[in-house]
């Protein structure tokens, strides 16, 4: 990964390298915390973080779902982002806050545990490549199922939740395709393995709604109200397995890999991104890169300090 010069830790700013943690901190063990992915777009207004208050709100819903409280509030989180992006000079970046239990007692009942909050940004280009956003990425569907609230809260984007998705993504991969699509426990379509899905079936949109143990989205959110607003009708529904071959269409969209069209799934193949993939596509890069007006409230801008001319 490509280092930037500062991370946020605890309260203050330590240098990348000096970012450590104890190797029995209570996160590493057992996966107990939350954290974030957020993206800062550089825009004719200087750097904008895309919807970071959902994010910090997702996130402090996360903590809450697995008991942790939060040493520090929104607002503050939000002031020490903006500052980590100036200092670190970037004008584009991903954007990670984490809270995690750290160092100090081990077991499952660690209530003595502190939670250590830290925020990195780093530049990290689309997870899934910019030649998968253009032309598509293949997909399978993995063998694993989404984790259901039968066992865990797939509401929380929680650390040790993970495991289920990198199980999946490894899977796939191993079998040579992009990107793994996961089933809920029912067998209904999920979502990717860090995306939320789309179709599109007999020119209507179609996403799996929350009942099969989605995340729930921000870039899904984005895409519904964009979606909505170029007058497309979207109906959240179960999706059965097999309607992602017979689909038009299919995308994937999540903030590390942002919009990508679907070409291929278990190898039946979709084709060239559709129309209406590329439609949304377009409106979704105009909204995160500022250049839609309707959506400018979406974007949290990163204020410069101003100039001194003499
Ligand atoms: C499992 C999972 N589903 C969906 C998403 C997409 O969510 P968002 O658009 O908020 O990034 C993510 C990424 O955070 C994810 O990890």
């Amino acid at each position: 990964m490509e280092k930037s010069e500062w991370i946020w830790m605890n309260g203050d700013f330590v240098p990348w390298d000096e970012a450590n943690v104890h190797v029995l901190s209570h996160g590493l063990h057992y996966g107990s915390g939350v954290f974030e992915g957020i993206r800062c777009y550089e825009t004719d207004r200087g750097p904008a973080v895309f919807r970071h208050r959902e994010h910090l709100e997702r996130l402090a819903k996360s903590a809450q779902l697995v008991h942790m409280q939060l040493p520090y509030d929104l607002e503050e989180l939000r002031g020490a982002t903006h500052e980590l992006i100036r200092r670190n000079g970037l004008t584009s970046c991903y954007i990670r806050p984490i809270a995690f239990r750290g160092y100090g007692e081990m077991g499952l009942y660690a209530q003595t545990a502190p939670i250590d909050l830290a925020v990195a940004v780093w530049p990290w280009g689309s997870y899934l490549g910019e030649e998968g956003k253009r032309n598509g990425v293949t997909a399978k569907v993995s063998s694993w199922r989404r984790i259901s609230s039968a066992g865990l809260i797939p509401q929380a984007k929680a650390s040790g939740q993970y495991l289920n998705s990198i199980l999946a993504k490894t899977e796939t991969a191993r079998a040579g395709y992009e990107e793994a699509i996961l089933l809920d426990e029912r067998g209904f379509v999920c979502e990717g393995s860090g995306e939320n899905i789309f179709l599109v079936r007999d020119g209507v949109i179609v996403t799996p709604s929350h009942a099969a143990s989605i995340l729930d989205g921000i870039s899904r959110r984005s895409v519904i109200q964009i979606a909505h607003d170029l007058g497309y009708t979207v109906e959240q529904r179960d999706l059965a397995r097999a309607e992602l071959y017979v689909a038009e269409e299919a995308f994937l969209c999540g903030t590390a890999a942002e919009l990508v069209p679907v070409r291929e799934i278990d190898d039946h193949a979709l084709g060239e991104p559709g129309e209406i993939t590329r439609v949304i596509q377009a409106k979704f890069e105009d909204a995160l890169h500022g250049r839609a007006q309707e959506y400018a409230e979406w974007l949290d801008l990163v204020e410069q300090p101003s100039r001194v001319t003499s």
